[in-house]
């Protein structure tokens, strides 16, 4: 049976910094970050933007009523959690009217998660070909001011529906996936921004790309030849252009290297908009090429190198199928390029502002700018979401 991605949505912050701003406050050349990490601008998310509304929003765009009425499982995939205990994706069932049969559940391990989650849609499905399972990928990258981090923040939900018979991408058999266990960027409960050895990560991501694709390679006979693009994990687009250049040795042709290099192009044009959003930032990248891309036709086989921190790493690929433009009913660039410049001073206020909370547990929010849907308030220490 055909398991794969049917529907493909994204949602971001309304407001984005820009990196010359930031670089001329940070008392750093501009080309460090337009050029060494290939970023122009971050998306920043008030208070009243979080996981959930950032989630609901992308699928929001994407679901029909028959959709809410077919779907049974909601993953939601983050590491920006809101709660130790209630899983976000009960709140975005809600938000979403879902119908009520349905298992909801919030999956973790770093920027990796969402391609487990699409594993374990891809498991559901295949056993009840009817089913619908909704897989979103959502979170807010905050490193914090003055850190070597900061320039590579940002927020951002893909929301992907995985079914049989899917409209946009078929699912190959041929995931591999690696473990290894290093601290190269983690987040103990008692940190609200992460701890994080940069060079070390980035040697990290570098390492577990080269070996795990060595594997996949052994275990499914398969070149980059084979291939008409690859999709990357974006921390920041330089490091995934430094991981297609590891990939791209002798043994390509050179046809194949002209093909793969300008997909990748057309991959990180939304990422160097956006910035890192974590477990959503590798299907980011799908979404970017699939919306840009000229040359790519039905039957092309696509990779895609999934990378969390701690460390998990996997590599996969799917089929494009026949119509998949047509499933791409989205201006995202407009959208991203009408979001609302911030200076640094309202940066810094409005991404780090920290929640205040009575001595009954209520808190109200100033008048934010957000997607689809809001945090409006907190009451007893219960989150309230409303629709904008
Ligand atoms: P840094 O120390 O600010 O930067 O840290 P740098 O000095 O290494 O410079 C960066 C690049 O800019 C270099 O390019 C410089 O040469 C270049 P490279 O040598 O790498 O090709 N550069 C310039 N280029 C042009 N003009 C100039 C100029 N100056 C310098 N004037 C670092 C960079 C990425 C380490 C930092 O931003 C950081 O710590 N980021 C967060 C961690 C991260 O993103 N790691 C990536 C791998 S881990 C991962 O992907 C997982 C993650 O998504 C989390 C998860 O899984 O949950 C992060």
């Amino acid at each position: 049976m055909i398991v794969g991605i049917d529907k493909i949505g994204f949602a971001t912050a309304k407001y984005k910094l820009d990196m010359t701003d930031l670089a001329t406050a940070r008392a750093t050349d501009p080309n460090k970050y337009s050029i060494g990490l290939m970023l122009d601008t971050l998306s920043i998310a008030p208070i009243t933007e979080d996981i959930v509304t950032l989630g609901a929003a992308a699928a929001e765009k994407i679901l029909t009523s028959e959709d809410k009425a077919n779907i049974d499982m909601v993953i939601l995939a983050t590491e920006s959690g809101i709660d130790q205990s209630k899983a976000a994706a009960v709140f975005v069932h809600a938000l979403l009217g879902i119908q009520p049969f349905a298992r909801s559940i919030e999956i973790k391990e770093a920027c990796y998660s969402a391609t487990a989650a699409l594993n374990y849609a891809k498991l559901h499905v295949t056993v009840h070909p009817q089913s619908k399972v909704l897989v979103i990928a959502s979170d807010i990258a905050k490193y914090g001011l003055h850190t070597s981090g900061e320039p590579t923040q940002g927020a951002g939900a893909i929301a992907m529906l995985v079914t049989s018979q899917p409209r946009i991408l078929a699912f190959n058999d041929d995931n591999i996936a690696q473990t290894r266990d290093v601290m190269d960027f983690w987040r103990p409960n008692y940190s609200t921004t992460p701890f994080v050895q940069g060079m070390f990560s980035t040697k990290q991501y570098l390492d577990s790309l080269k070996t795990t694709w060595q594997e996949y390679q052994k275990r499914q006979g398969l070149s980059l030849d084979d291939f008409s693009a690859f999709c990357f994990h974006v921390p920041y687009p330089k490091l995934a252009n430094k991981g297609l250049n590891k990939l791209l040795d002798k043994s390509v042709s050179d046809k194949a290297k002209e093909r793969l290099v300008q997909n990748f192009e057309d991959s990180i044009i939304y990422s160097r908009k956006i910035g890192n959003i974590y477990t959503g930032s590798l299907y980011l990248c799908f979404l970017s090429l699939l919306e840009n891309t000229q040359s790519l036709k039905a039957g092309n086989r696509i990779g895609f190198f999934s990378y969390g921190s701690g460390a998990v790493s996997e590599i996969f690929s799917g089929n494009l199928v026949a119509g998949f433009n047509g499933m791409l009913k989205y201006d995202h660039l407009t959208e991203i390029d009408d979001r609302i410049l911030l200076s640094v001073d309202d940066y810094e206020k409005l991404f780090f502002e920290e929640l205040q909370l009575d001595a009954d547990g209520n808190a109200n929010f100033a008048d934010y700018q957000t997607h689809t849907f809001a945090l409006d308030s907190i009451i007893e220490h219960q989150r309230r979401y409303r629709k904008n």
